[in-house]
């Protein structure tokens, strides 16, 4: 990490209920004190439990920001089962995540609507936290930068350099996200500074310098220093380990210093 304001995100998953939704939140707040000062940290709970955790942010006067994990493309109308950009900034959330590997794995979710998700939340004002990155099979076949790229030219498509500030990048190996495996520090040096270079090439050197890109993929506290040391690696997006306070609380104290 260089001068990059670090960036740690908790990705809840769909993990809580309303009870522990709204002590989760408060353990957080607690274990991380004033290192949101230093650090961007945000949190990304189930949508039935937005207004919950951020009525605790705000009772707490928390600087950490209220994220979604999805979104639909459209302000309003016959869309059952979606959420629009509309609702979620009427519920107070800023950051929202696009192409999760859950949902281009489990959902189907393609690059191309991956990058009309990534589309509507900017142009909604919003923050964007698109997530890329490849499939133990395409490790193995030795595809890792190609799948990686790919992902990011598709899923940044169209967006303007002026949106690319409210953009973060996570860097998410598919074969480490919930399995306990990490990626070595070494191997997502190389795909960060691999990703950081497709950037350069879409954006020239300063917006690529000053772009966000994390790490994703069994981050905890016992391997998120030497993570976060990297040059490239700008913080994390937490899964597993950010449903316990205190892990979540960790993993961002690395990311402060
Ligand atoms: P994990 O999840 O930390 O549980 O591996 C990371 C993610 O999917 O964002």
């Amino acid at each position: 990490m260089t001068d990059r304001r670090p960036y740690i995100g908790g990705n809840w998953k769909m993990n809580t209920n309303r009870e522990t939704a709204a002590t989760l939140t408060r353990d957080v707040v607690e274990a991380i004190g004033d290192r949101a000062s230093r650090v961007d940290v945000a949190v990304f709970p189930p949508f039935p439990y937005l207004l919950t955790v951020g009525a605790v942010l705000r009772e707490r006067n928390s600087p950490i920001t209220l994220g979604a994990q999805d979104l639909w493309l459209n302000p309003d109308g016959a869309f059952t089962g979606e959420v629009s950009a509309e609702m979620l900034e009427d519920c107070g959330v800023r950051p929202v995540l696009a192409g999760h590997s859950e949902r281009r794995q489990v959902i189907g979710e393609a690059d191309e609507l991956v990058n009309l998700k990534v589309r509507r939340t900017l142009e909604a004002g919003l923050d964007c936290v698109l997530c890329v990155g490849e499939t133990l099979e395409q490790r193995d076949a030795g595809e890792t930068d190609k799948v990686n790229e790919r992902q990011v030219r598709a899923g940044l498509a169209e967006v303007t350099p002026a949106q690319m500030p409210r953009v973060v990048i996570a860097y998410e190996p598919v074969w480490a996200i919930g399995t306990g495996k990490t990626a070595t520090p070494d191997d997502a040096q190389d795909a960060h500074a691999k990703i950081r270079s497709v950037l350069t090439d879409l954006y020239g050197q300063h917006l690529a310098d000053a772009t966000r890109i994390i790490y994703g993929g069994s981050m905890k506290p016992g391997n998120a220093a030497e993570l976060i040391a990297q040059p490239d690696i700008d913080g994390g997006l937490i899964g597993g380990a950010s449903l316990k306070g205190a892990d979540f609380g960790q993993i961002v104290a690395a990311a402060a210093g």
